[in-house]
């Protein structure tokens, strides 16, 4: 392990010595039961897995860690390694197509709440995100103030919605919520506060999600990779996911009857 993940390029930014990776593993474990979100021994199978992995591919790491993330997202060898790493690793939240579930984020969407560039997705499996919106009831009016504040929110993806109540939440938007969302709403990518104006939802846009998220608050955590897999296989594994919104815009533009590139 120590081999694969020693023999780092010159001029990468992350150190993963052995202490670094025993703390990413032990904060990712930390992170895990935090979240409530794993149950399963899978450092240990892990291990395994790296260990298999630098036996296979050594030479195809010290290849493809010299390579530019948007140009292994087009490069069939690449994204093979890269859909190996997914399936094993990141497959369990996000789904075997990445396409996610309430409370994870779809990776196929090119809707990002952190930054979509290669550089961003790298840094989100590098070192994990968290996002967080406090409880907000009290600060808007108590229920009254959310039956507006949904409203408000439901006009803003584009859904009908009681004028007088959007006139209300409009209000209060700019007050409390515009300091994280933005006084357009379109979200804040720095703390991962979600576009409110596209109508595509992390949890869902249903009223009742909605009103609950004002209420008892929503946070999320994606765990760090550094420790667990390593700077190179988050390498490919990022070129993998960056791919995967290429994948859904090239479909968009080509069902635009609009060829990408032409
Ligand atoms: C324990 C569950 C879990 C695992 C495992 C996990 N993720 Fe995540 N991931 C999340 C959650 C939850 C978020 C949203 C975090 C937030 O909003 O703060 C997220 C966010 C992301 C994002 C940012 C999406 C955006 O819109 O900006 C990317 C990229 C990502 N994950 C890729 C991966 C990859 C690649 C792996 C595997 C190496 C992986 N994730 C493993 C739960 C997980
Ligand atoms: C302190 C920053 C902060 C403030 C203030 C804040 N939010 Fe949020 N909001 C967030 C973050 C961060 C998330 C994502 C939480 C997560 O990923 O678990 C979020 C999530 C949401 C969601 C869910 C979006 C989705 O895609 O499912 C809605 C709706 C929302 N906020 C509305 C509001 C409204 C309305 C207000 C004002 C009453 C508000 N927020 C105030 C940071 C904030």
């Amino acid at each position: 392990m120590l081999g694969l993940l020693s023999r780092r390029p010159p001029g990468r930014r992350f150190r993963t010595g052995r202490s670094s990776v025993t703390a990413g593993v032990v904060a990712l474990a930390i992170a895990c039961l935090a979240a409530g979100l794993c149950g399963c021994s899978w450092s240990e199978n892990h291990d395994a897995e790296i260990k298999a992995a630098e036996a296979g591919y050594g030479p195809l790491y010290e290849h493809y860690a010299a390579m530019a993330i948007a140009d292994m997202a087009v490069e069939p060898g690449a994204l093979e390694i890269g859909a190996r790493i997914f399936a094993a690793t990141c497959a369990r939240c996000h789904g075997a197509g990445g396409r996610g579930t309430i409370g994870i984020p779809d990776l196929t969407d090119q809707d990002w709440l952190f930054a979509g560039t290669p550089e961003g997705i790298e840094a989100t499996i590098l070192s994990g995100r968290i996002a967080m919106m406090p409880a907000l009831a009290a600060s808007i009016g108590g229920e009254e103030g959310i039956a507006a504040m949904v409203a408000y929110v439901r006009s803003l993806g584009g859904h009908d919605a009681d004028p007088g109540a959007v006139e209300q939440g409009r209000a209060r938007f700019a007050s409390v919520c515009a300091v994280c969302h933005g006084a357009d709403a379109k979200g804040n990518k720095v703390l991962g506060a979600p576009d409110l104006t596209d109508d595509i939802w992390l949890f869902a846009g249903t009223p009742e999600f909605i009103a609950d998220g004002l209420r008892s608050g929503r946070s999320s955590q994606m765990p760090g990779h550094a420790g667990l897999l390593g700077e190179r296989q988050v390498h490919l594994v990022a070129a993998y996911v960056y791919s995967l919104s290429l994948l859904r815009s090239d479909r968009a533009a080509r069902d635009a009857g609009n060829r990408p590139g032409g």
